[in-house]
């Protein structure tokens, strides 16, 4: 059984209305992984958000700490903590989204393609899970290497007779959060008001923004266009350095992690035009997954939009993101077929 908070049972003893209201209405949310340095900002974030009634933290450890934390706070969602993979079971038993944060993070000199050994075999299991007890869920995939994890999910999934490619989607969303903030910065603009499509996937060259299709449209130099470009690639090491050894980035992925959430909640509630960037199944390209613009509604992703007209440089590292995003594909899709 999962264990709740000291409040959540004293409010259970009085019968107390207070929770059942709580939960009335809502979404359900689970998040996996919600200990670590993603996992308990997310937690919080997700405490916050008025579309979720119920909201499940589930990790290997910690998750008592972090759920009686989290459960003061007074907002809607009921809290409840799971630990241990005795309890994925009832973690992920009728949630509606699912949000993956587990995993082991970068150190200085590494790429998120050396995470694959550890977090491949976590996501593996994580999402058996979710065949087994929640298998309509959104699943929101952030463990890395993404572009490598996103094919492991689709295969379990397909293993376990439960894949539906419009329900996974890879969580691409900090690059765009990037993007806005670099690009506001050289134009001296809120980044608020800037949107920036980040296609492709998720590492290195496989990260490509479009700055000929900004909002509100913009024109850069070369050296803009240059700069721009290497430091939304390198973003995640740039916090990597910064943090020297202590991890990788926690608290933007955090807010871009609930952004994307939001946006998945809001398609499920049936709201027009709800566009985010993704990696999904897709056929974009000739590549079985891409990152690229997606509509999400009540099915999860209902259109996925093409790339629209690329500039020459745009078009040059298309090439060389599909190069090394068909390898890491590949690595991923062979890992469950193996
Ligand atoms: P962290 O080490 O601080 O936290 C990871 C958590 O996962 C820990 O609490 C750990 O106990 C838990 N965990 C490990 N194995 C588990 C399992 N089998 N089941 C459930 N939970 C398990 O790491 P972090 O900084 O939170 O990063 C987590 C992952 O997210 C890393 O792989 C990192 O590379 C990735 N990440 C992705 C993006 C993105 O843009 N998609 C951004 C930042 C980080
Ligand atoms: C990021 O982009 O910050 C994450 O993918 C973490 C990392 O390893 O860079």
């Amino acid at each position: 059984a999962p264990f709740t908070s000291q409040m959540e049972e004293a409010d259970l003893l009085r019968g107390s209305v207070c929770r059942s209201k709580g939960g009335s209405s809502g979404f359900k949310v689970a998040i996996l992984g919600a200990a670590g340095g993603i996992g308990q900002p997310l937690s919080l974030l997700m405490k916050m958000n008025p579309l979720v009634s119920v909201l499940h933290l589930y990790d290997v450890v910690n998750t008592p700490g972090v759920t009686a934390d989290v459960s003061h706070m007074n907002t809607g969602a009921v809290v409840r903590g799971f630990l241990g993979q005795q309890q994925l079971e009832s973690a992920l038993s009728g949630m509606d989204l699912v949000i993956i944060p587990a995993g082991v993070p970068r150190k200085p000199g590494m790429t998120r393609d050396d995470l694959f050994n550890i977090n491949a075999g976590i996501v593996r299991t994580l999402c058996e899970g979710i065949s087994k007890s929640c298998p309509h869920a959104i699943v929101n995939l952030i463990s890395n290497p993404v572009n490598s994890t996103v094919p492991i999910a689709a295969e379990v999934f397909k293993k376990m007779g439960m894949y539906e490619p419009k329900r996974l989607l890879g969580v691409t969303t900090l690059d765009v959060v990037r993007a806005n903030t670099f690009v506001a910065e050289v134009l001296g603009l809120d980044p608020r008001e800037v949107n920036v499509p980040v296609v492709g996937g998720h590492a290195g060259v496989t990260i490509l923004p479009l700055l000929s299709q900004v909002k509100p449209p913009c024109s850069f130099t070369t050296e803009e266009i240059s700069y721009l470009t290497e430091r939304i690639q390198n973003g995640g090491t740039e916090v990597v350095e910064a943090k020297a050894g202590a991890g990788s980035a926690t608290l933007s992925m955090a807010f871009a992690a609930a952004k994307f959430a939001d946006a998945c909640l809001r398609g499920l509630r049936g709201d027009a035009d709800v566009v985010e960037c993704s990696f999904v199944a897709s056929e974009v390209t000739e590549l079985p997954f891409f990152a690229s613009k997606v509509r999400l509604g009540r099915m999860g992703i209902e259109e996925i939009f093409s790339l629209g007209p690329l500039s020459e440089f745009e078009r040059s590292g298309l090439e060389k993101a599909k190069k090394e995003l068909a390898q890491s594909i590949d690595k991923g899709i062979r890992f469950i077929r193996k």
